[in-house]
This record gives structure tokens, sequence and C-alpha cells, in this order.
């Protein structure tokens, strides 16, 4: 079995960059985003991006789940049963502080969801890069997609959720200020992952 490590945060936290990073410092890493290159999770996910579109809260949670279901059993799965080590930039957490929390769908609910969609794959160590929602709102411009436009109040509600899970299993989280400098916050994901090994 590899190793299945999930970078989580809100949109401008820095999550991406820190992906990048890490697959520079450690090419055997298969970094994925979901939707990750699944067909079926791709179209899902055009689907709940789409501003044209209003998608119900629950039939959002439902949908983000479904690509997710589809990305574990074709991709990570495989990966995972090769020995691979997946690094995932958003996972199952991702719903819980959007769809749970944001959304207010509750966390317990949106975990339920995932824990069928994913039948039960939890990350072995979660990278958390943590913003004060201010900060990643400034950080983005421009062509915010539907989910992106949700307003301050939402975006607290999921930097509240994220802080939540860190702190329930400080075991499984490692917490990143995402604030600081992207190099610092790439070390200190490296050391997190050297004890993985
Ligand atoms: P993503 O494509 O990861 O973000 P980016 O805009 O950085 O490319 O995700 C798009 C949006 O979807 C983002 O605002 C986060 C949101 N999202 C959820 O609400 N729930 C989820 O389960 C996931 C994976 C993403």
């Amino acid at each position: 079995m590899g190793r299945l490590i999930a970078i989580e945060g809100i949109d401008g936290a820095g999550k991406t960059t820190l992906a990048r990073g890490l697959v520079e410092a450690m090419p055997e890493l298969v970094v994925l985003r979901e939707p990750g290159g699944a067909e079926v999770s791709e179209r899902i996910r055009a689907l709940v991006a789409d501003p044209a579109l209003d998608v119900d809260p629950r039939a959002e949670a439902l949908l983000f789940a479904a690509a997710r279901a589809q990305l574990v059993a074709e991709v990570v799965r495989p990966l995972l049963a090769d020995d691979r080590w997946v690094v995932l930039d958003r996972y199952v957490d991702s719903s819980l502080a959007y769809q749970g929390a944001g959304r207010e769908l509750g966390v317990d609910a949106v975990a339920a969801i995932n824990a069928f969609g994913t039948g039960g794959l939890v990350a072995d160590l979660t990278l958390y890069v943590r913003v004060e929602p201010a900060v990643g709102a400034a950080r983005l411009r421009g062509g915010l997609d539907r989910i992106e436009q949700a307003g301050a109040a939402f975006f607290a509600a999921a930097v509240a959720a994220y802080d939540a899970l860190a702190a329930a299993a400080p075991e499984r989280y490692v917490v990143l200020d995402g604030s600081g400098a992207p190099e610092t916050v790439l070390l200190q994901a490296l050391t997190a992952l050297k004890r993985l090994q």
C-alpha cells in the first residue's frame, strides 16, 4: 500500500503552489487535483463549477462526492495498490468545510456521503494550508467560479470547520501557515512527509 496525502485549505491559501513544490522536491509523488483526470469526474465537476447553473446545496454535495468516488475507484486506489504516494489537491475535507459548514448541510451528513463514496478511504496525512478568509479572498482575482463567488461568511465557516478537523485528529493533520513564504510552507510539508516513511 502506498500513502495518501491530502492538501486542504480555502481558495487562495496556496494549495496548488504547495503541490507544485512537493512534486519538484519529490518527483516520485503522484500529484492529482480533483477531478484528477477521471473523465466521469471531469464532467461532473464542470457541471458543479458552472456559474450559469443554480445547483441545490444537497445536489452539490452529492455531485462532489460522486466525482470523488469515481476518482478514488479509477485512479487513487490502483495507484495506492501499486505502492505509490498520492497527493490530492483537495479531498473529503473540502466537502466537509465547503458543503458541510459553508453551505450549512452539516459536517456529519457530508462525511457520511463521502465515506460511502470513497469506500472509507481516509488520507494518511492532511496538509492544511491555513489562511484567514480575508487573505484567501484577496489572493483570488477575477474569473471566480460558482463556489468562489460565495461570501465572506461562507469562507469563515469553512476555515472554522478545517480548524476543528485538524484539532480533532492532530496525528493526521499538519497545519501550515499559508500567510508565510511559499518556501517555508514547502519545507514544513516536506518535513511532515518524511515522518510518513
Ligand atoms: P478547485 O478546482 O479545487 O479550486 P481552484 O479554483 O483552486 O481550481 O475547486 C473549485 C471550487 O470548488 C473551490 O471553490 C472549492 C470548491 N469545492 C467544494 O466546494 N467542495 C469540494 O468537495 C471540492 C473538491 C471543491
